[in-house]
């Protein structure tokens, strides 16, 4: 498959499940942590292959509600490497024009991760080529309870009346409020489940599972994933005459 076949019907969102990083390192008799340091290495490779294709919104499950409870030692070196690996693509972010968002409960993150957090995303505001999200302390359940509540608060304020709820309103309310629904959402490893991830907005996704553990994934797994995904019909609810016509 050469590029030009690929950029021609690219998902304006894609999203990754980015799994498999420790069964990575254990086939290696290594330390978890180790695969999630070489973990990073196909985030970088993702990332700057996503802005070559052109794809508009690309966003990373990095760190679920769920992961708080593994080990203390793991997490903590997770949130070291989160900070590193901002600190050190900052000035590419910069340079590819990438906009920084992040999703998920952000309060419960480390101080250190806040702060590095807040100022990549105000450093990197202004930029228009791609919106890179990531999940982070994220779970599609605790975003739509929070929904809800702002919800119900508003109702109890007399901000908004209860027929005035609908889609759009709760679209307004989520997490993902700037973003598009996914139209594509890729998950390594071979797992075949969501894990809380964006239940909302991947309503109507194509999904596409590889076996590939997450830090050997490349651009030609992900350009693998974009040809399945190309010879798709989305149907939305549609039948393929109508569609035709
Ligand atoms: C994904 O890899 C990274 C995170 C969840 C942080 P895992 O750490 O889940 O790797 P496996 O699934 O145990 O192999
Ligand atoms: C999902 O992976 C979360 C992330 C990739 C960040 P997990 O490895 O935590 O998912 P489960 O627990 O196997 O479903
Ligand atoms: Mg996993």
């Amino acid at each position: 498959m050469i590029m030009s076949d690929i950029k021609n019907d690219i998902p304006k969102h894609l999203a990754i499940i980015m799994d498999g990083n420790g069964r990575w390192a254990e086939k290696k008799g290594k330390n978890r942590i180790h695969g999630h340091s070489h973990g990073v290495r196909a985030v970088q490779e993702v990332v700057e292959e996503a802005v070559q294709l052109k794809i508009e919104y690309l966003t990373l499950y990095a760190f679920s509600t769920e992961n708080w409870s593994r080990p203390e030692e793991e997490i903590g070196i997770l949130m070291k490497l989160l900070v590193n690996t901002l600190r050190s693509e900052f000035e590419k972010l910069l340079e590819n024009r990438i906009k920084l968002n992040v999703i998920g409960n952000i309060g419960q993150l480390p101080e250190i991760v806040r702060n590095e957090l807040e100022y990549v995303v105000d450093q990197t505001q202004n930029n228009t080529e791609m919106t890179l999200t990531l999940a982070l302390s994220y779970g599609g359940r605790e975003e739509l309870a929070n929904v809800l509540k702002q919800l119900a608060y508003k109702v109890k304020d007399n901000i908004i009346s209860p027929e005035k709820i609908d889609q759009s309103i709760i679209n307004e309310h989520l997490y993902t409020q700037n973003l598009p629904d996914v139209d594509l959402l890729i998950r390594t490893s071979g797992e075949k489940r969501i894990s809380n991830f964006l239940l909302w907005q991947i309503a109507y996704a194509e999904l596409y599972f590889s076996k590939v553990l997450w830090p050997d994934f490349t651009k030609k797994h992900l350009h693998k994933a974009l040809t399945s995904y190309q010879k798709r019909e989305r149907r939305f609810g549609k039948t393929s005459k109508q569609l035709l016509g």
